[in-house]
């Protein structure tokens, strides 16, 4: 399915061409939307605007996001699709059910892919880096994976600059396939670390940029003005701490006199501007429903002219 208002990049130098706007499963399927027909028809809308990327991870709501995900995504043409899933956070008590040893990874994509009812995953994310095991170690069983047609292309995701460095240096001396994805936190709200670490690195080796949280989990949609009464920050007590604060709340307020110049709303401008930054390949969304999804795709009318790029990022400084 293609859509005319969807536009699709390149994932960094390789030929993979991503939705501008893609599809995540985090905290949402499984966790706070449970039942499988809303689930279905998220994606499938998401799929009739021209949605072809969809990213996953084991550990969302335990597996039950990469089943669920999966089987609303099983009644969609598999070769349209751009499937991910991640692997790195414990997926149970046991001592080896997590990192990026070779024997975790083997296990987890075998399963990963039965839950999603997959042959292969179009790409599969480092969900970070893992200070106990060699790095040629996680990067040897990658190239392995890609050889036995389990994985098309592998990523890292929260990776600093000096760690996406070391895996290149270690697939140049050893020929193995490169990392041709980072994935990480960026928003109006979360600039500081990945603009002066991980994207100019990323940038320098030609990898894609999907980045996650492009809202700062609902905070830049203005709905949290007012206080907190429903949404994510008011289930999720580790986010709501960390993001909500009269600083932060009075920023996404300014952002109003910009979107209403541009009749837009304050998440159609925060999405549009994450999209029009250098090196992204895709700006993972996330929705509890069709409407907030609807309303999210709008983000492709906008256009973020170099003023209003300037404009925002005088609201959100970096210090
Ligand atoms: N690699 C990683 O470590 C990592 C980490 C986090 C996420 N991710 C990926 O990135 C994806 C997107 O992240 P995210 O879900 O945090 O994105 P986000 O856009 O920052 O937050 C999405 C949430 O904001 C609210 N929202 C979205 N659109 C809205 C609208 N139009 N009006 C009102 N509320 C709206 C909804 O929550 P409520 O309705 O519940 O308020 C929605 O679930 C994830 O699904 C996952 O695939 C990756």
């Amino acid at each position: 399915m293609s859509n005319q208002n969807m536009s699709f990049r390149s994932m960094g130098r390789c030929g993979l061409k991503l939705s501008t706007f893609s599809l995540g499963g985090w905290t949402t399927f499984g966790g706070s939307v449970k039942d499988f027909t809303s689930i279905r028809s998220i994606l499938h809308h998401a799929y009739e605007s021209g949605i072809n990327f969809f990213d996953i991870a084991d550990v969302y709501a335990k597996g039950d996001a990469e089943r669920m995900m999966g089987g609303a995504l099983k009644e969609l043409p598999r070769h349209e699709l751009v499937i991910s899933s991640k692997v790195f956070w414990p997926m149970s008590e046991n001592i080896n059910d997590k990192g990026l040893s070779r024997k975790h990874i083997l296990e987890s994509v075998n399963r990963s892919l039965q839950r999603i009812g997959t042959e292969y995953l179009d790409i599969y994310f480092c969900h970070r880096f893992d200070e106990d095991t060699p790095v040629e170690e996680t990067i040897r069983i990658m190239d392995d994976l890609i050889h036995h047609g389990k994985i098309l292309y592998w990523g890292t995701s929260e990776w600093t600059a000096e760690q996406i460095q070391e895996a290149m240096d270690v697939c140049d001396k050893r020929g193995y396939y490169k990392p041709q994805v980072e994935q990480p936190q960026y928003s109006l709200i979360a600039r500081q670390k990945f603009e002066s670490n991980a994207q100019p690195k990323a940038l320098e080796h030609g990898m894609g940029l999907v980045t996650w949280s492009p809202l700062a989990s609902g905070l830049l949609t203005g709905k949290y003005d007012g206080g907190i009464t429903e949404g994510r920050l008011a289930r999720m007590d580790n986010l709501r701490e960390s993001l909500y604060n009269e600083q932060n709340v009075n920023r996404v307020k300014q952002m109003k006199k910009i979107s209403d110049a541009l009749e837009c709303s304050r998440t159609q401008l925060a999405l549009a501007w994450v999209a029009a930054q250098p090196g992204m390949s895709s700006v993972i969304l996330g929705a509890t429903n069709v409407e907030q999804l609807q309303e999210n795709l709008g983000a492709l009318k906008v256009n973020i002219t170099p003023q209003v790029d300037q404009d925002l990022k005088e609201i959100f400084t970096l210090s």
